[in-house]
């Protein structure tokens, strides 16, 4: 069988390519090792940034997104027993996010594929990657016991951080930086009224905690946890005991509780693979880097690779040029880095290190005290969070 575009992954990175590059006319084909049922229930992120709602309007998928998603013109920080609000339009001349979930973002974009006819294998096993250094690279698995093969032009690897395609390259071809953190996020979905209107990072002595939400009637929140936390060990109740405790006392009394629908713990992880193309090869998304959560730019960041890979594609099939391709990894990783840097830098201002110094933790604060007094400060803030060019 033969495909132009063979896209390894079914996860937003996977399937935004996929509709970006079947609208332009290139013939893709993914190959998920998961079921659609699996990849469509995984509960993830929740903020986009502009550029990221554009993209899902460029490829014919925002519609619900409009009408369903909320527009956040700010966000608070919560520290010292107060509460600081950080006005990202005043702050970035009129930008603001969007509050949408990664699950709908992967519903819409599912559903838009499989409305176009285009193929999407689900349940793959044994994917192998092979010739990608030459011009005819091959796709081989298995599906129902039977053995598959596709020869395209090119391979997309959009198999987030456990997948096939990073491990496929050379060894001595890549290079790996990774910061491993000594805690994750204990994360609660729950059918209730959001505790504010807008999200609220809190920094506090017993730890870091989010409120976010999904919509006005289910809320999403998080507490910070060691590694090794067993997800038995928390009740609903001590989850929500827990998180009140770590915010303002008004904020805490306006959490409503519930049954959790959801509950899981994420690591956390900093993570960036140089470089993210290896001949006809191209890593995109979580396949080439990891961000902790706390900035919400992993989704963000898979969409804006996931523009650079498409422009390069299109541009090579209609143009045959090289251009794009050849400037791909580079553009992409400027774009990375500096995501890296605003998610680590987040990341150690609103959390508890473990081991960390009365003096560290009053570093904490002053920072947060001079970020709610400090214009500048809070534009530096504002304008990453917002997202920076694409
Ligand atoms: P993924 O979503 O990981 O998709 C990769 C796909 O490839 C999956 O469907 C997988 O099944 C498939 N795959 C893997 N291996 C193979 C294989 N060998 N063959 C075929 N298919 C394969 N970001 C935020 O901004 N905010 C958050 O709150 C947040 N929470 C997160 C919680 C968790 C537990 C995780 C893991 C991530 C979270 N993220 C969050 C990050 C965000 O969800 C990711 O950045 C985003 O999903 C990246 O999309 P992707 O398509 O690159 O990778
Ligand atoms: C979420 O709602 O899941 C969410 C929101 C903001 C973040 C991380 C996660 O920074």
């Amino acid at each position: 069988m033969r495909t132009q575009v063979a896209i390894i992954g079914a996860g937003p990175a996977g399937l935004l390519l996929g509709q970006l590059l079947q609208r332009a006319g290139i013939d893709t084909v993914i190959i998920e090792r998961k079921s659609r049922d699996y990849v469509l229930a995984r509960i993830r992120a929740g903020v986009l940034e502009q550029g990221t709602a554009d993209l899902l309007d460029a490829a014919g998928v925002g519609g619900r997104m409009h009408s369903e998603g909320q527009v956040h013109e700010g966000f608070s920080l919560a520290f010292d027993g107060r509460q600081h609000r950080i006005d990202l339009k005043d702050l970035t001349g009129g930008k603001t996010v969007r509050v949408y979930g990664q699950t709908e973002v992967t519903r819409d974009l599912a559903d838009a594929r499989d409305a176009a006819g285009a193929t999407t294998i689900y349940q793959a096993e044994d994917v192998v990657l092979a010739d990608f250094d030459g011009s005819a690279p091959k796709v081989r698995f298995t599906q129902d016991g039977a053995f598959h093969e596709f020869t395209c032009d090119f391979i997309a690897g959009c198999d987030g951080y456990h997948g096939v395609a990073r491990a496929s390259v050379p060894p001595a071809a890549i290079q790996l930086f990774e910061r491993v953190y000594p805690f994750g996020w204990l994360g609660v979905l729950v059918d209730q009224p959001p505790a504010d209107h807008e999200l609220i990072y809190a920094n506090s002595a017993r730890g870091f905690a989010l409120c976010s939400m999904r919509s006005a009637t289910r809320s999403r929140y998080y507490i910070q946890v060691p590694t090794d936390e067993r997800i038995e060990a928390w009740s609903d109740d001590r989850f929500y005991d827990e998180l009140r405790r770590r915010l303002p006392a008004a904020t805490a009394e306006a959490v409503k509780a519930g049954p959790s629908i959801e509950k899981s713990i994420a690591p956390l992880r900093s993570f960036v693979a140089e470089p993210m193309r290896f001949g006809r090869l191209f890593l995109a998304g979580d396949a080439a880097h990891i961000v902790p959560p706390t900035g919400a730019k992993g989704l963000n960041l898979a969409a804006s690779d996931v523009r650079y890979l498409s422009d390069a594609l299109i541009e090579h099939v209609s143009e045959h040029s090289e251009a794009g391709l050849n400037a791909y990894s580079t553009r992409a990783l400027a774009r990375i880095w500096k995501a890296e840097r605003f998610s680590w830098w987040l990341t150690s201002l609103l959390h508890q290190m473990p081991g960390a110094s009365p003096f560290e933790q009053r570093m904490q604060l002053a920072e947060l005290d001079y970020l709610s007094q400090s214009r500048a400060a809070s534009t530096v803030l504002a304008e990453n969070y917002v997202g920076l060019p694409v």
